[in-house]
């Protein structure tokens, strides 16, 4: 069974139909890629498949871990294991690094995990991210550097440990050693984790040393085109023409 099943799913906002019959099924162990050109819907996607009450599903289904999601709260998917990385983080005044992630953990696991063991974990995430440890006393993403508000979602990412995770272009802005760093990050997470991941990316240099099992190409919409690791390449020499249609 897969992990997420995603079957003839349509989504619209005010009347305009933004995804239409959308198939998609995620295993557990693998890791697929979603690309397409700006507007196409891939956030929209990852918004819908987090449970964000701006965007109404008007047909379709979405299955995780085999339960029936469409109707269930951002939270409850949440608690299910499902996460995302947002291409825009948001800046959450007055609650630190340390406290936000201490909490999302909590509420996910229902259990307090015990101070020394969260800090010593923390601080090896930071160290992998290369965040110096004075971030995580910080108002979350406050006066964080682009690069920085990318980290910490990667640093979300490990502490964690979802099920499934999306990660809408958390590589966008970065310098080419913080490619390097969220792609060990994200490295870390698949070696960890037994779980899956789709990455939405206009860039390839965070795949380069990661494995990629599937690739699905979106436009307008709607999904054109299915491939294996060999389509990233593809769309990275030829764009997305090819797709584009009339
Ligand atoms: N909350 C919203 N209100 C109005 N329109 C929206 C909303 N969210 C998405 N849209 C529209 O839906 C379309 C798809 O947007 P989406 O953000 O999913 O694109 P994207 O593929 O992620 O693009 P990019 O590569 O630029 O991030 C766009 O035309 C966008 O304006
Ligand atoms: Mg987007």
């Amino acid at each position: 069974m897969a992990l997420l099943e995603i079957k003839d799913l349509c989504v619209s906002i005010e009347e305009n139909e933004i995804l239409k019959n959308i198939n998609l099924s995620i295993s557990k162990g693998e890791t697929h890629v979603l690309m397409g050109p700006n507007g196409a819907g891939k956030s929209t996607l990852g918004n819908v498949l987090m449970g964000n009450p701006a965007y109404t599903v008007t047909k379709g289904s979405i299955y995780f871990n085999g339960l029936d999601i469409r109707n269930e709260s951002p939270d409850k998917r949440a608690k299910a294991g499902m996460f995302m990385s947002f291409q825009n983080p948001l800046e959450v005044p007055g609650i630190s690094v340390s406290s936000f992630m201490r909490n999302a953990i909590t509420q996910k696991t229902g259990e307090k995990i015990k101070f020394s063991e969260y800090r010593k974990e923390l601080a090896a995430n930071m160290d992998l991210l290369d965040l110096d440890s004075s971030y995580k006393d910080r108002d979350l993403n406050v006066g964080f550097s682009g690069g920085e508000k990318k980290k910490a979602e990667i640093l979300q990412l490990l502490m964690l440990k979802p099920t499934f995770a999306i990660l809408d272009e958390t590589d966008s802005g970065l310098d080419v050693d913080a490619v390097r760093t969220v792609s060990a990050g994200v490295e870390a997470y698949q070696k960890q984790v037994d779980g899956a991941l789709l990455i939405i990316t206009h860039s390839t240099r965070i795949l380069e040393s990661l494995s990629v099992d599937h690739t699905h190409i979106l436009v307008r919409g709607e999904i054109v085109a299915n491939g294996g690791a060999e389509l990233v390449d593809e769309i990275n020499q030829n764009g997305f023409e090819r797709f584009a249609g009339e």
